[in-house]
């Protein structure tokens, strides 16, 4: 009879940690994001590198991104599905990031990939800025950016070519994580 109670109490213990580090992790997980950041590095045999941040406003997700190590001129820069840059040409990051299966197109078309940022221009050093609103992207939800990868490629995105808009070959990649 003493026995079980205390088998009794000891499973009652057990079972109130287990359900107190469950609400723990559910309150965890309905954090907002407001700001993500994805530190570019470059793929192999390429030089870039830079910052790429993401901030929850009023219109959309503001994207600022400063990359140095570029040739001169537009390069596709894009989000991509996964957030695995474990390969050294960056193909492990997969398509563009679809979650509402859209047409590959422009960051100011509603109708195109969530990932669709564009392009990015580099000046004669190698240095590009980019600084706009993205009405698109999101940070938090079911179609949030967090965990997924920025990719920078070789050439222009022609935002007709689909799904890729033929931008060549990736030369920086970094994932996007949660920022303070
Ligand atoms: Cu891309
Ligand atoms: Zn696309």
């Amino acid at each position: 009879m003493k026995n079980r109670i205390i088998i009794t109490l000891v499973f009652f213990f057990i079972s109130t940690q287990f359900l107190a580090a469950q609400e723990d992790y559910t309150k965890h997980q309905k954090i907002t994001i407001k700001r993500a950041i994805a530190v570019i590095t470059s793929t192999k045999g390429n030089f870039v590198r830079g910052v790429v941040t993401f901030e929850e406003v009023d219109k959309g997700i503001h994207v600022i991104a400063n990359l140095t190590g570029l040739t001169l001129g537009k390069h596709g820069f894009h989000i991509h599905e996964f957030g695995d840059i474990n390969s050294d040409d960056g193909n492990s990051a997969g398509g563009h990031f679809n979650p509402m299966e859209m047409p590959h197109s422009m960051p100011m078309n509603e109708k195109r990939h969530a990932g669709d940022m564009g392009n990015i221009e580099a000046d004669e050093k190698g240095n590009a800025h980019l600084d706009y609103i993205d009405p698109v992207m999101k940070l938090n939800g079911e179609y949030s950016i967090i965990g997924h990868a920025v990719i920078i490629h070789a050439k222009e995105d022609d935002f007709k070519t689909q799904p890729t808009g033929n931008a060549g070959a990736r030369v920086g990649y970094g994932v996007i994580g949660i920022a303070k």
